[in-house]
């Protein structure tokens, strides 16, 4: 029987399961752990199931040697340092695939909510300031017979590709291994979505130089993680009209202070990190942390391993 840390209650059957096998210690408040607690209950674990709020290097791993195991509650994990963790033999798990529709759905939802400007038309009704029909009111971007660019090829931007297959665009693609070159992409599309991995390579991928580039009329989504863009590039962007607006479940920090100069720029919607957040879909999440844990706790190979 290990000792389990598990960074946030999931209130999941999943947990259930682990319950059974070993102890689990469970922190219980809604916000995430502060650093020097989640080290202090580290350091009492063998095992940790963790969510893309807590942080994990080499000197967080050194200073709790007692871990042999990390699940993450997250596709991403960008939040671990998975070198590391392979240095120190630490296997590391994901939950891929299970929430790859919830996450294309809430990109494809904002991007459809951007171009149609449906967070300003509902602000228009609640505020009182609906006024009659009238040709020129509210106009917005099209979809159809427009040119989708995915940036990113994995899981998630390949079912965003079918969500606009679905609604008559033309897709094109750009990632590391296939496709067209970024700056092609970004001069071509009519609209981008962006769906890579947070790396040392893809930080600040979208920058000022990359919003020049789009077409003034295009909208932009982010759905992976905030640190993939420059946010005071695209407020610029936004500000001097270089692209039509932005729709982002993601930002860099999170969560985005109201009073961060980012939500000063027009035609922008903003959403807390629900890409993956469907009962349905968390659930599943759950079950597949849960699997790597229990599978590196009986020295099996995790299901989802990536370090
Ligand atoms: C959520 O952002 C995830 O990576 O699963
Ligand atoms: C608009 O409501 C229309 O009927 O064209």
């Amino acid at each position: 029987m290990a000792r389990v840390f598990i960074s946030r209650d999931l209130p999941f059957p999943a947990l259930d399961r682990l319950k059974e096998q070993h102890e689990v210690d469970v922190w219980e408040e809604r916000t995430p752990p502060p650093a020097d607690a989640f080290l202090a209950r580290a350091q009492e674990a063998d095992a940790l199931l963790l969510t893309v709020t807590e942080k994990v290097d080499g000197d967080f791993l050194d200073q709790a040697p007692s871990v042999r195991a990390i699940a993450n509650c997250a596709v991403g994990t960008d939040n671990i340092d998975l070198e590391a963790a392979a240095q120190r033999d630490i296997p590391v798990g994901n939950t891929p695939g299970v929430l790859t529709d919830a996450t294309a759905d809430i990109a494809f939802a904002l991007l459809l909510a951007i171009a149609r400007r449906l967070p300003e038309g509902e602000a228009e009704v609640r505020e009182g300031r609906w006024a009659p029909w009238h040709p020129g009111h509210m106009l917005g971007g099209d979809l159809a017979d427009t040119t989708l660019g995915i940036i990113g090829w994995g899981r998630i931007g390949q079912a965003m590709a079918r969500r606009g297959e679905g609604f008559g665009m033309k897709i094109v693609h750009s990632s590391r291994s296939s496709g067209i070159p970024l700056d092609e992409l970004l001069e071509t599309s009519d609209h981008v979505s962006l769906h890579t991995p947070l790396t040392p390579e893809t930080k600040h991928l979208m920058g000022a130089p990359q919003f020049a580039r789009m077409k003034k009329t295009a909208y932009f989504v982010n759905t992976s993680r905030g640190g993939t863009v420059d946010q005071a590039a695209l407020k610029d962007a936004l500000k001097n009209g270089e692209i039509a607006g932005a729709g982002l479940d993601v930002t860099d920090p999170e969560p985005l202070p109201a009073d961060d100069p980012l939500l000063t720029a027009p035609n922008l919607l903003v959403v807390p990190h629900v890409g993956s957040a469907t009962v349905r879909t968390r659930s599943r999440m759950a079950d597949l942390a849960v699997d790597n844990l229990l599978a590196a706790l009986a020295g099996d190979e995790m299901p989802n391993r990536v370090a």
